[in-house]
């Protein structure tokens, strides 16, 4: 666990393993960023000399590494680089990759630029969340442990705001980390039972009310998309209902996730090297989780209900068959021409339910379609919704809380292709082209009659196959998290 702190002690003072500080690219060559003045003093003013000797830039991501042979009473200066200009994310990613840079160090301070609250918090966040390692089946000790202990230097200290900031930079990151933790374990070790679990363990800790359906149940009540996806594997399917509730709310959000902890494709087997990063399809509901716990702490003045449709997508003698015929919570028949198309199903039931709370907003989050990544690659995720005020606001919401997030349409004439010659509506489109529309549109129509809804493919977003970057390992990223809490904070607000 890593102990995160603020002060405004004097650089050379500082008692730690490492001292980071940034660097601007500025037309002239590279400037010290704001924060670093009090390195610079120990250095003599030459510390950007003896940066550009050593070839740094100011190029955002690099990463600088020079000793400061006791002209400061840490041993180490890390110098990252900020790009021409920095905002927030440009400091999140900055502090991430300068953490990185430093894993199985005891202790870093963080010398930023961090003179508002909101730089304090950004510059907290991208240092912890820099900080992620996921070691739980390591053995031995030639694995780099995260940094112990990480202080941010910030003048601004001595406000409360300053403090707020950091706290909230806590939260989020906590929130993050859990998610990232269910989506690395093992589908072996977390099916969904055990992902149930967690959620009630983490519900309970949280004081959220948390209700859980198993298979019996989810039989007797007619969750047919659960039931269907889930009846090919051995382990079966749960649907988990969260709950947080202010005393003073006036509003509802309700947050539906997909929870497949493992989809092979099911009797529509997936090729191998599509399927050995399908742990990861139970992003969306661990995102969930994630920000039901961020939100129990933090305390907005709204209802926020979470639901996570968790089920095993696999191949055997129970396992549906392409043409079989599901009926989902509340009536409406669908037809599985593809076992692959499982998200859909369990995501139909769960938004059904959902509209049980009379919610004044859904918002779905799920890792639909390998469509997503081929329209906008593997950082951003696609939204969509049946209201144009709801998606760009969801978009934006996006945006402010440091996630890349972009509108995508629903054509209603590309309803059709899913017209199923059997049940109501068919699971795949007879057209190849637009697949994440697709799957928006057969979400859509599971929607109760009058209520806003979004929906963000996160497909490519949820799990780093590449190499780390910024704040972002390799691996399960927390992507939506910080997005689903900005929503509930805006609808809180009044503002979603
Ligand atoms: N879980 C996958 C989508 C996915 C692909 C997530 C790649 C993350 C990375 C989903 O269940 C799926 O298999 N979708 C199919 C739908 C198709 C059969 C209509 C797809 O996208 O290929
Ligand atoms: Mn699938
Ligand atoms: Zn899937």
């Amino acid at each position: 666990m890593t102990n995160l702190s603020l002060t405004s002690a004097e650089s050379a003072s500082l008692d730690v393993d490492a001292v980071v500080i940034g660097v601007v690219s500025d037309d002239s060559g590279p400037v010290l960023a704001p924060g670093a003045a009090g390195v610079d003093q120990a250095f003599q003013g030459r510390l950007i000399d003896a940066l550009s000797g050593l070839g740094a830039a100011g190029k955002a991501g690099e990463v600088t590494k020079v000793p400061t042979l006791g002209n400061l009473a840490a041993p180490l200066v890390v110098a990252v680089g900020l790009g021409e200009s920095y905002d927030g994310e440009a400091l999140r990613r900055a502090a991430g990759a300068a953490l990185r840079s430093l894993a199985g160090s005891g202790s870093v301070a963080v010398l930023l630029p961090a003179a508002t609250p909101d730089e304090v918090a950004a510059v907290a966040t991208g240092a912890l969340l820099g900080n992620y390692a996921y070691l739980n089946y390591r053995t031995g000790d030639g694995h780099k442990r995260p940094v112990e202990e990480i202080t941010v230097v910030s003048e601004a200290v001595a406000t409360g705001d300053a403090r707020a900031a950091l706290e909230r930079a806590q939260t989020l990151a906590d929130a993050v980390t859990l998610v990232r933790d269910l989506v690395n374990t093992p589908p072996s070790d977390l099916n969904p039972e055990a992902l149930a679990d967690a959620a009630r363990q983490v519900g309970e800790e949280s004081g959220l009310s948390v209700e859980v359906l198993d298979e019996k149940e989810l039989v007797e009540s007619g969750f047919g998309g659960i039931v269907g996806v889930g009846q090919g594997s051995v382990n079966p399917p749960r649907l988990v209902r969260l709950a947080y509730e202010h005393p003073e709310a006036a509003k509802t959000v309700a947050f539906v996730g997909k929870g497949i902890t493992f989809d092979s494709g099911g009797l529509s087997l997936k090729p191998a090297d599509s399927m050995d990063w399908m742990k990861s399809d139970m992003g969306g509901a661990a995102a969930v989780l994630g920000a039901l716990k961020a939100i129990a702490a933090l305390g907005p003045k709204v209802k926020a209900v979470g639901y996570l449709a968790i089920a095993e997508n696999m191949p055997s003698g129970t396992a549906q068959r392409p043409s079989d015929v599901l009926t989902i919570y509340g009536g409406k028949t669908v037809e599985v021409l593809n076992t692959d198309a499982e998200g859909r199903l369990v995501m139909a039931d769960a938004i059904v339910r959902a509209g049980e709370d009379e919610p004044d907003l859904i918002v779905d989050v799920a890792t639909l379609t390998g469509a997503q990544l081929v329209a906008l690659g593997t950082r951003t995720a696609g939204v969509m919704a049946n209201d144009d005020d709801v998606r760009e606001k969801v978009v934006d919401a996006a945006g402010r809380a440091g996630e890349s997030a972009w509108p995508m349409p629903l054509p209603d004439d590309m309803r059709k292709n899913l017209d199923s010659a059997v049940a109501d509506i068919a699971n795949i489109s007879g057209e190849r082209w637009g697949g994440m529309l697709t799957a928006g549109i057969f979400l859509k129509e599971f929607v109760p009659e009058g209520v806003r809804w979004a929906h963000l493919d996160i497909a490519g977003p949820s799990f780093n196959q590449g190499q780390p970057y910024g704040y972002t390992p390799k691996g399960g990223t927390g992507a939506a998290v910080r997005t689903l809490v900005q929503v509930a904070e805006d609808v809180a607000a009044g503002a979603l």
